[in-house]
């Protein structure tokens, strides 16, 4: 099967033309103007943009966590995915404290395997590092493709490790050139503030925001840089909220170490306001919590400024059923939001329609800059020769509304609901194949394939 893209403004992290698109079976096999070419399929992209398929590096599919599991499975959630433009996803295998990451892994391919409509990868969280764990790391990076492994600084008691575990890890992933990715922010000062406000009788949503201050993120984030300075290990710093925590970074960037950077889409356009009506607000208790209008501002310079590479969603759906698990005391609401549908038209819609970001940054951010960070580029995050097709065409004029009652996530709301967005993904590819096309899907599950990745010390 062939398809011709004809006329589209073809936009990659680093170029801007007008040109046509010939792809042969998965891959792009030539990019040039007035392609002179046989295809079976013509799609007339005049008048619109054609950019790499997103990629979300922080998805929560299927997953159990606080007494629940996240509400979109690996179907329905890679499914949204695709409506929304974003065609691999990297979600996460969580280590049970006592047993192995190989066992771990097995549980999650039994969610994921055949399942999936687009394609993705996984991170492996280490929640429990030892003599037993430090042995599987090098078969994960080098048999399973598996290059980062993540970690958490907080959720004390079920995946927090240690600043011991934390060294011991990076000197191992470093050794066999992995990435060490982590939710950084200081578990012992939360629960505290958690305890502090709930002996107290304060047990609405707000107090899940007030039990989570910037210094929380911005110590932890700041202690993470240096043990990673102190082992030379990559690192990456997942869902990046405020000020106080860039600050930590750009510090570290001074001594030339390489920390990336991830924020979500919710922390550029939502802030903590939303958490001042009554059990509303569960709606938004995700951790770390949305913050304050300047650190918005942080952000989005921070992102121009290239301190912040990746706009993920870190998208892990509940039903307002389960978020009720919390109704007398938030710190039982189960912590999380859907986005993964709806990040790149926010993104585009607030950021690059808006005069934020140019459109080159729009694909950095929303793709290259993953695939480059996770190990899997140029196979996916661009628009190359020899790339997979994985292409979105969007036409930049037509306005939507997002709600719950027309999304594909399966979550009974929408953090957004009511949102105007200027410009539509009408097209999807994946591996050459048309996925979404007038709001319509057209592969099946089963078509998503798990991507092993590189090493990552080869590409960054
Ligand atoms: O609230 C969140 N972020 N839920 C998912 C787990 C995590 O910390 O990423
Ligand atoms: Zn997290
Ligand atoms: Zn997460």
């Amino acid at each position: 099967m062939s398809i011709l893209i004809k006329n589209g403004r073809v936009i990659t992290a680093s170029s801007d033309s007008i040109a046509d698109i010939f792809i042969d079976g998965e891959t792009i096999l030539s990019i040039g103007k007035n392609l002179d070419v046989q295809a079976d399929e013509i799609i007339d992209a005049t008048g619109k943009l054609v950019m790499p398929g997103g990629i979300d590096p922080h998805v929560h599919l299927d997953m159990p966590f606080m007494g629940t599991f996240s509400s979109d499975n690996y179907e329905t959630g890679t499914r949204a995915a695709l409506f929304g433009g974003t065609t691999t996803v990297i979600d996460f295998v969580l280590q049970t404290q006592g047993k192995s990451l190989q066992s771990a892994l097995q549980e999650w391919k039994g969610r994921s395997d055949n399942n999936c409509l687009g394609d993705y990868s996984f991170h492996m969280a280490v929640t429990d590092y030892n003599e037993d764990t430090k042995k599987e790391i090098q078969h994960f990076i080098e048999e399973e493709g598996i290059v980062s492994f993540k970690t958490f600084m907080a959720y004390k008691g079920a995946l927090m490790i240690d600043d011991r575990q934390m060294i011991g890890l990076m000197q191992e992933v470093k050794k066999h050139g992995g990435l060490i990715n982590v939710h950084a922010t200081n578990g012992d000062m939360i629960d505290f503030l958690i305890a502090k406000h709930k002996s107290e009788g304060k047990l609405a949503p707000l107090y899940h925001y007030l039990s989570q201050p910037e210094i929380t993120e911005a110590e932890a984030s700041g202690r993470f840089a240096d043990m990673a300075s102190y082992t030379g290990c990559p690192g990456y710093i997942v869902h990046l909220t405020c000020e106080g925590a860039l600050n930590a970074v750009r510090n570290a960037t001074r001594r030339n170490q390489k920390v990336f950077v991830e924020t979500c889409i919710q922390y550029l356009i939502l802030d903590a306001s939303l958490y001042e009506q009554n059990f509303e607000g569960a709606k938004w208790v995700m951790s770390p919590p949305l913050r304050e209008k300047k650190d918005q501002a942080t952000l989005w310079a921070g992102i121009n400024q290239g301190l912040v590479q990746v706009v993920a969603t870190d998208h892990c759906p509940f039903m307002w059923e389960q978020k009720l698990m919390g109704k007398d005391d938030f710190s039982k609401i189960p912590n999380g939001h859907p986005a993964i549908e709806n990040r790149m038209e926010l993104l585009f819609s607030e950021g690059v329609q808006k005069g934020r970001i140019t459109l080159n940054k729009f694909v950095e951010v929303s793709s290259t800059n993953a695939a480059k960070i996770f190990g899997m580029f140029p196979k996916k995050g661009t628009i190359a020769v020899g790339s997979d097709a994985d292409i979105i065409i969007i036409d930049p004029n037509q306005t939507h509304t997002i709600s719950a009652s027309t999304h594909h996530m399966n979550v009974d709301y929408s953090g957004y609901e009511g949102w105007e967005l200027k410009g539509k993904i009408e097209t999807v590819l994946l591996r050459g194949k048309v996925a979404i096309n007038d709001n319509e899907c057209k592969v099946q599950k089963g078509y998503g394939q798990f991507i092993k990745r590189n090493k990552v010390s080869q590409i960054i």
